[in-house]
């Protein structure tokens, strides 16, 4: 499999994996583990980069696909209207606590992005939009209308100094250990505001609990105009997407037929709509939101158990099940070859974790937001065995 996948897909990227020792064929996935072919179980602390959210084969998503695929009208566009669409949509709107926003479905998490760029452009009349440069949106950006900023405060001397379409950030960052902080946060809402600039939250990761909170940006208290939304409403079984996107902005962005110039063919479709359903509601069968941060401290703590026994991991940043744990040399220096070293390691040992798409010194574990304490402890068992492996402590 792999030799066709090589000769026709990716061939620099199997070279890669293949010499990094980290390429596998796997045979079936159960709960938080992939079989390999071989027969051996990995521990998939990334759960394909956040997005497989509940585990593989969960009863739940798996009736759910049935169902939907039973019933064989896979999409119901251009002129039908899907009851399950107003149903999701409410029961997004009612967790993210913007009763008054409307939901745009999409198909992806760049696509989600793309067209919370694309609803702001249309709203403000304006072309330029800025991010930052240690986010990840996805793929999709035309660099004429975009500037990407160093940090914060360039973001913030930005927004004052002309006129931006959209600020888009993230709250909590898969790609780098920053998170933004509160202050921050209001900051960049309040400049937003005062420059009639459009205030764009990429939760296409943290969105549906990751963080231990629904949303990530209500940690801060602040109402954003729009949010992006992906991975966990896709369970990692269906390529799914929404936006949620004020009144104000619905109203400006809007044509005569809605929201319609916004919507690619599969977004929307009967079966994403089915799985965002039962998504939504093994989230509040198994409290899973709740219970986020209870799973999210034993590792946390495991970790920082590690890290007292090595100089090489530094403090781990924790965002509830986004926990990224930054490598350091001697000097204290980030120190990416080591950190590439682990993951191979780990892998070596039955974990799947990866690196910092922006960081890569800082190794990033993702895992399903329902992963097992018994799993937990077999995480930090490996990390145990890797660090006396590496550093003989
Ligand atoms: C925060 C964030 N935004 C956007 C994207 C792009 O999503 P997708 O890969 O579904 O296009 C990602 C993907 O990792 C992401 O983490």
């Amino acid at each position: 499999m792999l030799r066709a996948f090589y000769r026709h897909n990716d061939p620099k990227l199997v070279a890669v994996l293949q010499s990094a020792g980290l390429a596998r064929e796997f045979r079936e996935g159960s709960g938080s583990w992939l079989i390999g072919k071989d027969g051996r179980h990995y521990l998939d602390m990334s759960g394909n980069f956040g997005s497989v959210a509940l585990g593989y084969g969960h009863p739940q998503i798996v009736a759910a696909l049935r169902s939907s695929l039973d019933r064989k009208i896979p999409h119901v566009a251009p002129y039908g209207v899907d009851e399950a669409s107003g149903e999701l949509a409410r029961q997004l709107l009612d967790l993210a606590m913007l009763p008054d926003h409307k939901v745009l479905y999409c198909s992806s998490g760049s696509e989600a992005v793309r067209v919370a760029v694309q609803l702001s452009q249309e709203s403000t009349n304006r072309e330029c939009f800025l991010s930052l440069a240690s986010h990840h949106h996805g793929i999709g950006w035309q660099q004429s209308e975009h500037l990407v900023c160093a940090d914060v405060e360039e973001m913030l001397r930005a927004v004052q100094g002309q006129q931006y379409a959209a600020v888009v950030i993230e709250v909590c960052a898969g790609s780098h250990p920053v998170c933004l902080s509160n202050e921050e946060m209001a900051r960049l809402k309040h400049a937003c505001e005062s420059s009639g600039t459009v205030f764009v939250v990429d939760e296409v990761l943290t969105g549906l609990g990751r963080t231990g909170l629904a949303f990530a940006f209500h940690r801060s208290g602040l109402r954003p105009d729009i949010v992006a939304v992906s991975k966990v409403l896709g369970a990692g079984v269906v390529s799914s997407a929404a936006v949620l996107l004020s009144n104000t902005i619905y109203s400006q962005a809007s044509t005569v037929t809605g929201l319609s110039h916004l919507r690619t063919s599969m977004a929307g479709n009967s079966l994403a709509l089915t799985v965002g359903l039962a998504v939504m509601s093994i989230l509040q069968d198994e409290k899973l939101i709740d219970s986020v941060n209870q799973r999210s401290t034993a590792l946390a703590s495991g970790i920082r158990d590690v890290s007292k026994r090595t100089y090489c991991f530094g403090d781990p940043t924790v965002c509830g099940l986004l926990l990224r744990v930054p490598v350091i040399d001697e000097m204290g220096k980030p120190d990416s070859a080591t950190a590439m070293q682990i993951v191979q390691k780990l892998m070596d040992h039955g974990v799947i974790s990866t690196l910092a798409l922006k960081a890569p010194d800082c190794i990033v574990f993702t895992p399903p937001l329902n992963i097992g304490p018994s799993e937990v402890s077999y995480c930090v068992e490996a990390l145990k065995m890797v660090s006396k492996e590496l550093f003989g402590a």
